[in-house]
């Protein structure tokens, strides 16, 4: 049976290192430069995890300078073949409220200046070409355990969501959070694309666990987007996201990943043109 290593990147505010046992802290290299910060590795009751704060410790790294090669070929160089995020984010349907989590199923990539493959180039990167399949960029089998787990834990939920990720740093005006919703997003972050492609491309498990903080700014009734709203709502749901994660990694622990990394590696192989 694989040995089991979460890689866990926190996005804003979700990020407490507080979370591992026996913490230390790690600096790190790539072949694309540094991570977004130190790594921090640690455990959740003895299983060996990595965290990595996405926006680095003092939410310096705006998204789209966020270095996300480096940041997932440093959890794979750690040896993770899971890695689970958090994400804040705008919901875009009236159901689905400010505290609730969405697991993520698919996206849709509204993002323009941002490296979404390895295979870039670049001196230090592989030869050949990546065309990585997106029909399915979010492990299934994660996701069921997350969602098993929000049941058990009572948290308020949604299954199967589409995240629609903008290049920001700016939020969406009114006008474009209504078109994001015609074109069938459930919800609107920074950071999922490119961070999923480039975990598909690695062959590691990624699941991601988003936690609404507003409704953006398409629903008249309710106060538009901003960072004030989107760091109090979650504040106040932190703990529940840490309290997910703390109950979800010994579920992955105790299953056997064998043959899910194994296709994950296939594919990821399979994917790569003209590397000869
Ligand atoms: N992160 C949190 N809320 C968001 C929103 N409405 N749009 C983009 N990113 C967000």
């Amino acid at each position: 049976m694989v040995v089991v290593k979460v890689g866990i990147i926190g996005g804003s505010g979700l990020d407490d290192p507080n979370i591992l046992e026996n913490r230390q802290e790690k600096s790190v290299d790539t072949p694309y430069g540094k991570p977004s910060d130190v790594l921090i590795t640690g455990s959740v009751k003895g299983i060996q995890c990595v965290l990595l704060a996405r926006h680095g410790r003092k939410h310096t790294i705006g998204p789209s300078y966020i270095n996300y090669q480096a940041n997932i070929h440093a959890l794979k160089s750690e040896g993770c073949t899971h890695i689970i995020v958090t994400t804040a984010c705008g919901s875009l349907q009236e159901h689905i409220h400010p505290g609730d989590f969405v697991l993520l199923e698919s996206f849709i990539d509204r993002t323009h200046k941002r490296t979404q493959t390895f295979y870039d180039g670049s001196p230090n990167a592989p030869p050949g070409i990546c065309h990585i399949p997106m029909n399915e960029p979010f492990c299934a089998q994660t996701r069921k355990i997350v969602r098993e787990t929000c049941k058990e834990l009572g948290y308020s939920h949604h299954d199967n969501g589409v995240m629609i990720t903008i290049e920001g740093p700016r939020f969406s005006t009114k006008a474009e959070s209504k078109l994001w919703r015609l074109q069938g997003a459930d919800v609107v972050n920074m950071s999922t694309v490119p961070e999923v492609v480039l975990a598909n491309e690695a062959g590691l498990c990624y699941s991601s666990i988003a936690l609404v903080t507003d409704y953006d700014c398409w629903k008249d009734s309710h106060e538009a987007v901003s960072v004030d709203l989107a760091l109090k709502t979650f504040k106040a749901n932190a703990n529940k996201a840490i309290n997910l994660l703390l109950h979800v990694i010994p579920k992955i622990a105790s299953e056997d990943w064998t043959d899910i990394l194994h296709k994950n590696e296939e594919t990821a192989k399979n994917s790569v043109m003209g590397a000869h």
